[in-house]
């Protein structure tokens, strides 16, 4: 990230919304300053009207919102299954036929999944689960690639209230263990393997590793794809799991605050936390943003380029557009392969509409030029969508002329995996600043404060925070509910989003980054404890420190500072070894791009490593207050 004064001075441009977007949308200037005022006035009543628009419900609820703080409870009483709205509905209404997904992958292979296919499908899954006595509230992990296959083990477990915790499939063998033993999960999904750019990267091998010895564990289910395993206890293929399965399953009425699942992310200590999201609220919200902010419209083509291994493919692959009877595109693979014109390949191809990427990418593609999207037909496009981290103005220009051609709106939508769905975003037919996130969305009531919790004046850089409960807020991190209280008790009466932000004079938000010790690398986001901890654990580093440097394409880079155990002998062979041993502890995104062997680090007199102080030496900036440092 940029310092904060540079970022500062960069943000005066001002964009009108494209005449043909804000004509017809669902949310213009006018009526979105006069909605979300009466949002925010009545929050439940605003609610509470679009969840009885837009969502199926078997039972209406008997109150839109019970808040006891810091706990609270959405359309309790009212009875909804997430896959009714996802599924039966568009086939009950004209849309059997339609096509849910166009899956694609860096071969050029294409496989499409129309609503009633996909219903079919996730019943025969369902049913399957349900004959080996999973039931409501058990826990599955999912460790597989975009795929309709992982897709179809989602929304089979929500189908029956099983509690999906997908965990991305680029996340070491250690990393998924953890994930899986904190959520006990009775059964494991999981592919072959994948391939990324040519290459296969195995995944039933890793799992084979994670889950030695946990007894709970009662199934693995392995797509197989092309490779065939010799299986053995209790591991099962996919399709022999599901083949004799009716395709018929009623949809189940659920409570609105049934779990619906867990997805861990990294936080401030070494353990990742186990977000839990659950049906009502979280259905009503994401179904609806995703509407309003791509203004969806009957012939869209949506593409989220996200993995379904983070919240944004969560919401914004699965739950959101299927809600909405969307057709999206998935494309498993990599941006730049077979060329860095793939994905503009696949947008002229598909006829995508809607689009939806991270800033990382977008500086990933300005580093490539821009001959490889002028190569393509883009026309199609009309709203295009940042997530992930901050959106510089460079990269939104970007964005905006050589994707966009200079007609598409740029929504840049800021949230996170607590949320559930955006917070502040820029509106496709209102006004777009580059390089600010944007505004509130209906019924979100925040604020920039300082430490105190004070409101701060325009432009000041503090702390984002939200005053109320939203539909799709977090309900609990699993099994450690203390985690949960934090976010409502750092800064009492108000969620700490962990966000520095400004306000400017026309309420519109710009995200600085982090406040805390979170990364946030190419829009993953992974705790600088994880890192140490992963460091730590190595048998030649004795103590770690770990920051985040400003980088070009990916945000932040992760940097390291270690000591090495006595008698240790510093070698390029051995910062490879460290390295290694830390993408087997996390995975490829939580290895350093750069290692320096220390001597001492800096600490307060009660040992805690000032990592403030190391950034500051690394990138030559002032130190600030070091009276506090021991040494
Ligand atoms: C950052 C991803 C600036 C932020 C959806 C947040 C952003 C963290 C934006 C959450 C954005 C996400 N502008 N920063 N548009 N979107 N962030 O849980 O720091 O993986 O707290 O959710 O990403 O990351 P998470």
């Amino acid at each position: 990230m940029a310092n904060e004064s540079e970022v500062l001075s960069q943000s005066n441009l001002e964009f009108e919304a494209p005449a043909s977007i804000a004509e017809h949308a669902h949310i213009n200037a006018v009526n979105y300053e006069k909605l979300y005022q009466e949002s925010i006035a009545n929050p439940e009543e605003f609610w509470s009207k679009i969840a009885t628009e837009e969502i199926h419900w078997f039972k209406k609820w008997d109150k839109v919102l019970e808040w006891n703080y810091p706990q609270y409870k959405w359309f309790s009483g009212g009875l909804l299954n997430i896959t009714y709205n996802c599924l039966d509905r568009h086939v009950e209404n004209g849309k059997a036929n339609t096509t849910a997904y166009i899956y694609t992958n860096e071969e050029g292979k294409e496989e499409r999944i129309s609503y009633l296919e996909l219903l079919e499908k996730v019943n025969r899954f369902a049913n399957a689960l349900k004959g080996m006595g999973v039931v409501k509230g058990d826990r599955v992990t999912i460790y597989m690639p975009l795929t309709i296959e992982q897709i179809v083990a989602i929304l089979a477990c929500a189908r029956i209230g099983a509690i999906h915790s997908v965990v991305y499939a680029g996340f070491s063998a250690a990393a998924l263990r953890l994930r899986i033993e904190d959520a006990q999960s009775k059964v494991v999904v999981c592919s072959a393997y994948t391939k990324r750019r040519g290459k296969i990267l195995p995944l039933k091998s890793v799992v084979d590793e994670a889950v030695d010895g946990l007894v709970y564990v009662e199934k693995i289910i392995i797509h197989q794809r092309e490779q065939k395993f010799e299986l053995v206890e209790k591991e099962v293929d996919y399709y022999d799991f599901i083949y004799h399965q009716s395709t018929h399953l009623e949809a189940e009425p659920m409570e609105a605050e049934t779990p619906l699942y867990i997805l861990y992310t990294s936080g401030t200590t070494g353990k990742p936390k186990g977000v839990l999201h659950t049906v009502g609220g979280y259905n009503v919200y994401t179904h609806y943003t995703t509407k309003i902010a791509f203004d969806l419209k009957p012939d869209d083509i949506f593409w989220c380029t996200a993995d379904t291994g983070w919240v944004t493919g969560h919401s914004y692959i699965v739950y959101g557009p299927l809600s909405n009877g969307l057709t999206s595109v998935i494309f498993e693979g990599a941006p730049d392969f077979p060329d860095p014109g793939i994905w503009w390949s696949l947008i002229e191809k598909y006829r995508v509409t809607k689009f939806y990427t991270a800033p990382t990418a977008v500086r990933l593609f300005m580093k490539m030029g821009e001959k490889w999207p002028n190569q393509y037909d883009l026309s199609s496009l009309k709203i295009l969508g940042s997530v992930g981290e901050p959106i510089n103005p460079e990269a939104w220009l970007w964005y905006y002329k050589y994707i966009g051609r200079e007609k598409c709106a740029i929504i840049d939508t800021w949230w996170q995996t607590e949320t559930g769905g955006h917070m502040v975003l820029s509106l496709p037919a209102c006004k777009q600043k580059p390089g600010k996130a944007g505004r509130p969305f209906f019924g979100i009531e925040l604020d920039v404060v300082n430490k105190q919790g004070e409101s701060l004046g325009p432009n000041t850089v503090g702390l984002l925070v939200i005053k109320k409960p939203w539909p799709s807020a977090l309900r609990t991190c699993y099994g450690e509910p203390e985690r949960f209280e934090k976010y409502w008790n750092e800064m009492p009466g108000f969620y700490f989003a962990g966000d520095l932000a400004t306000k400017d004079e026309d309420g519109f938000i710009m995200i600085l980054g982090r406040a805390d010790d979170v990364l946030n690398v190419s829009g993953h986001r992974i705790g600088t404890a994880e890192v140490e901890s992963a460091l730590v654990s190595s048998n030649s580093v004795a103590e770690a420190a770990v920051i985040g440097k400003p980088h070009e394409v990916k945000g932040q880079s992760i940097k390291a500072f270690i000591i090495l155990r006595q008698g240790v002998m510093s070698s390029e062979n051995l910062i490879q070894t460290i390295k290694h041993h830390v993408r087997n502890e996390l995975g490829a995104i939580g290895v350093p791009d750069e290692i320096e062997i220390v001597n001492s680090l800096p600490k307060t007199r009660s040992g805690k490593i000032m990592r403030r102080v190391l950034k500051a030496k690394e990138l030559g900036t002032d130190i600030g207050d070091v009276s506090t440092l021991e040494d």
